[in-house]
């Protein structure tokens, strides 16, 4: 089998620390190179080279090539030792690459969200018929194991048929605030960030049904106004009591706080660069909080109740999905799924748990990440081609459900049909 050599096109958090932290561990195993890093930021390639090179180092990777770097994506995407292009820019920058990408006929990757505008998902969507190339979604949810046996078990017939679908999701996100996100036209806000996977969760749970109609409310929490005075990044301020602070945040370790001690963070001097933006610094305009109803053709409802503050909790996300004959609850956090069933017409019940945490499930993204490289490392050799988990149709339906989502808000609750 053709070793994979892969293209990062975004050297950031998710393409370098995260996924490439991933892509090393998993080497060996699934046959996986880092070959070549490309980012608009010279400093990010050199950052994530160090890094991704100390990285191949710790687990005694015989690499015997040189990560190449450009600031040009076509630069990557067209070298002969680059098969497959991971894109992981900025969302807004997502477009330029992936038609590329595309266009080359290489095996292609695209992290979720598909993009912040509907006109440029539809031009993805239009370069992948025009090209009859097609890219895998990072929907992160549909690989983690207890998200997935949810899916098994409904489909299965274990609560009968669908009716409704509850998602809660508080999670403390302050870095919403003090990234790039922060700024709509760049991310989509965090709606588009975190809700996109939240939305695909239910339209994955559904099926083929498509959503009809949206009803939301939400907004930008009041304990996070605007300060003219406030200093641009974290690290030019001694507030050290200031509860946002980063690296005060509980998710950083997770996620990859790292990045604030290299030099492309360090010395950030743009919103797009800076990871420890002060929350209170002007010019964010998310929203950051919202409870939206979706209705869908089938008639199955779905309830988002989502806010990026709040403490830390064991149920911090949670999904439950409403059958005919049962109910199936999934707690993200301790990978639990709890089924009660109602047996011979409501004459007898039966309730079980189910502990589905896997082998990977202090890794990332519960280990949903080395889920979905083992994913491309199947579909790349045509293990499973044509059917990704999650794939650029998936990235438009849930771009479309966030567009009403935010459209509903700021009509103070006014339903959106799609
Ligand atoms: N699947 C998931 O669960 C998941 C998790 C985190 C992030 N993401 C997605 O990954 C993407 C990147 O997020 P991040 O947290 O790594 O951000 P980041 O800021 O850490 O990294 C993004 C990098 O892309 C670079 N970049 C921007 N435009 C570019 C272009 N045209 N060409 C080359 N490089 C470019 C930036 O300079 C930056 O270094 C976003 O779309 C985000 O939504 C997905």
């Amino acid at each position: 089998m053709e070793t994979i050599r892969i293209g990062i096109v975004g050297a950031g958090e998710r393409g370098c620390y995260v996924l490439g932290s991933r892509i090393i561990e998993m080497a060996q195993e699934l046959d996986l190179r880092i070959t070549a890093l490309c980012d608009i930021n010279s400093q990010r390639i050199t950052d994530a080279t160090d890094y991704l090179t100390s990285q191949a180092k710790v687990h005694q990777l015989t690499w015997d090539h040189e990560i190449m770097g450009t600031t040009d994506y076509r630069a990557i995407i067209d070298n002969p030792q680059v098969n497959a292009v991971l894109i992981t820019t900025h969302t807004d920058n997502h477009l330029e690459p992936t038609l590329y990408a595309l266009a080359s006929g290489k095996f292609v990757y695209l992290d979720k969200p598909i993009s912040v505008t509907l006109d440029d998902a539809h031009r993805i969507l239009d370069q992948e018929k025009a090209t009859g190339n097609t890219l895998i979604m990072g929907f992160t949810r549909r690989y983690e194991g207890s998200w997935r046996k949810a899916y098994e078990l409904l489909r299965s017939g274990e609560i009968g048929e669908l009716q409704m679908m509850q998602i809660h999701s508080v999670i403390p996100y302050m870095r919403y605030y003090q990234m790039w996100h922060r700024v709509s036209a760049f991310s989509g806000g965090a709606l588009n960030d975190k809700v996109s996977h939240l939305v695909d969760v239910f339209n994955w749970m559904n099926g083929a049904s498509r959503c009809q109609s949206v009803v939301a409310m939400g907004g930008r929490s009041t304990f996070i106004p605007e300060r003219t005075d406030a200093p641009f990044r974290c690290s030019e301020c001694d507030d050290t009591s200031c509860p946002y602070r980063r690296k005060c945040q509980i998710d950083d370790d997770k996620e990859g706080t790292h990045v604030l001690e290299r030099e492309s963070w360090k010395h950030a001097k743009t919103i797009r660069d800076s990871a420890d933006t002060c929350v209170y610094y002007p010019g964010a305009d998310i929203i950051d909080h919202a409870i939206a109803t979706y209705q869908y053709e089938n008639g199955v409802k779905a309830s988002l109740f989502w806010a990026i503050y709040g403490p830390h909790a064991h149920d911090q996300e949670t999904l439950e999905l409403v059958g005919s004959r049962g109910r199936i609850m999934v707690e993200r956090e301790t990978g639990q799924v709890r089924v009660m069933r109602i047996l011979d017409g409501y004459q007898k019940e039966e309730a079980y748990t189910l502990e589905v945490q896997g082998e990977y499930f202090s890794s990332s993204h519960y280990g949903a990440d080395i889920q979905l490289l083992k994913e491309i490392h199947a579909s790349f050799h045509a293990l499973s081609k044509g059917n990704p988990t999650a794939d650029s149709s998936d990235g438009l339906e849930s771009l479309r459900m966030i567009h009403a989502t935010v459209e509903s808000i700021e009509g103070d609750g006014k339903r959106v049909t799609l």
